[in-house]
C-alpha cells in the first residue's frame, strides 16, 4: 500500500532562467520590433525574473529573428538584481556581445554531432575547441559564461543520447570555465525516467547547484520533468514566458515549458521563485499580442 506518510524532499526555493526572449523568439515565425522585445524584457524583469536571456550573437542568417540583438541590449535598463545574457557561439559572437556591454553569455554544443553541425555547424570537440579561446577571454574581461548541453536525452537525427556522452560534454564545458551548465532536451522528448537515468548520472560526478533543466514541452511532459527534476535535488530550470519556443535547427522542437506552468507549480508545492505568476501572465500577454498569435502555456489560457 502507498504510504502518505513517505516524506518527498522537494527544495525551499528555486532559480528560474527565463529564456522566452531568446529561445522563444528566436523560433517566431514573426520577427518582434526592437523596442516591443525590450518592453516584453521590461515586463519580465518586473515580475522579479531575475536571469533572463535577452538574445544571441549568432549569425543573422541563421537566426534572422535576433539579428538587432546588440540594438535590444543597448535599449536595455539596468534593473537591481536583474542578469541579462545572449548566446554566443564563437569569437566574432562574443566580438560583438562586449560592444554592448553585457555581463553573461552563454556557450552552447550538444551530445550528438549530427546536430551540433546542423547547429552551429561545427563537430562537438570542435566546438570545445572554439569555445576555449571565447570563455577565457570572456572571463577575462569579467563577463561569466553559461554552458548548454543540447540533445542530452533525444537527438532528432541520432535518437536516443547515451547518459554518458552528455556527462562527457558536460565536464567538457565545466573544464572551460563554465559557471554552470544548462541541460536541454532541445526536442522536449524526455520522460521523468529519462530525467532519472541521465539526471542520476550527472549528479554522481557535478554538483546539482550547478546544473539548469531545459525542458521542451513537445509532448507535454516538461511540468513532470520538472517534478522529477525537484526531488533529485535540481534547484535551477529554464523557461520561456508562454511557453514561446524550440530551436529552428531542430525538427518537431516545440516551445520551452512555459514560465507561468513552472510558477504555477511551485506556487502549489510552496516553493519560492522571486517572481510573480500574475506579472509574468501580463509579460505573456504582451508578447501574445505582438506575435498575434495564442501561446501554448495552459496555465497562462486560464486567465
Ligand atoms: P558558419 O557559416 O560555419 O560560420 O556558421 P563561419 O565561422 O564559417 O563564418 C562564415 C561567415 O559568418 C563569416 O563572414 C563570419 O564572419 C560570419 P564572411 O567572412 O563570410 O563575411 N560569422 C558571424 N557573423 C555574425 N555573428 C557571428 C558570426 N560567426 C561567423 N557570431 C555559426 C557558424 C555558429 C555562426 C552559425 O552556425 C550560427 O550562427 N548558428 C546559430 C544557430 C542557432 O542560433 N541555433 C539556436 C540556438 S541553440 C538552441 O536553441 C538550443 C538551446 O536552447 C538548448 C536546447 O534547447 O537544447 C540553447
Ligand atoms: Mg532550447
Amino acid at each position: 500500500m502507498y504510504n502518505v506518510h513517505r516524506m518527498v524532499n522537494l527544495p525551499k526555493s528555486v532559480r528560474i532562467v527565463e529564456v522566452g526572449p531568446r529561445d522563444g523568439l528566436q523560433n517566431e515565425a514573426k520577427t518582434v520590433a526592437t523596442d516591443k522585445k525590450a518592453e516584453f524584457i521590461r515586463l519580465l524583469a518586473a515580475a522579479g525574473l531575475k536571469d533572463i536571456e535577452v538574445a544571441s550573437f549568432v549569425h543573422p542568417k541563421w537566426v534572422p529573428q535576433l539579428a538587432d540583438a546588440a540594438e535590444l541590449i543597448r535599449m536595455l535598463e539596468p534593473v537591481a538584481g536583474v542578469r541579462y545574457s545572449a548566446l554566443v557561439p564563437n569569437m566574432k559572437g562574443l566580438d560583438r556581445a562586449i560592444e554592448t556591454g553585457i555581463r553573461r553569455i552563454a556557450v552552447f554544443t550538444a551530445a550528438s554531432e549530427t546536430f551540433n553541425r546542423k547547429n552551429i555547424n561545427m563537430g562537438v570537440q570542435e566546438s570545445i575547441e572554439v569555445f576555449r579561446p571565447v570563455v577565457e577571454r570572456a572571463l577575462k574581461e569579467g563577463i561569466s559564461v553559461r554552458g548548454y548541453v543540447s540533445t542530452c536525452f533525444v537527438c532528432p537525427y541520432e535518437g536516443a543520447v547515451a547518459k554518458e556522452k552528455v556527462a562527457e560534454v558536460v565536464k567538457a564545458l565545466f573544464d572551460l570555465g563554465v559557471d554552470e551548465v544548462s541541460i536541454g532536451d532541445t526536442i522536449g522528448a524526455a520522460t521523468p525516467k529519462d530525467v532519472e537515468t541521465t539526471g542520476g548520472h550527472l549528479l554522481q560526478q557535478f554538483p546539482a547547484g550547478k546544473l539548469a533543466m531545459h525542458f521542451h514541452d513537445t509532448y507535454g511532459m516538461a511540468v513532470a520533468n520538472v517534478y522529477q527534476s525537484l526531488q533529485m535535488g535540481f534547484t535551477t530550470f529554464d523557461s520561456s514566458a508562454g511557453g514561446l519556443g524550440g530551436c529552428p535547427y531542430a525538427p518537431g522542437a516545440s516551445g520551452n515549458l512555459a514560465t507561468e506552468d513552472l510558477l504555477y507549480l511551485m506556487e502549489r508545492l510552496g516553493i519560492e521563485t522571486g517572481a510573480s505568476l500574475k506579472l509574468v501572465r501580463l509579460a505573456s500577454h504582451f508578447i501574445s499580442g505582438e506575435l498575434d498569435r495564442q501561446l501554448p502555456s495552459r496555465v497562462l489560457q486560464t486567465s
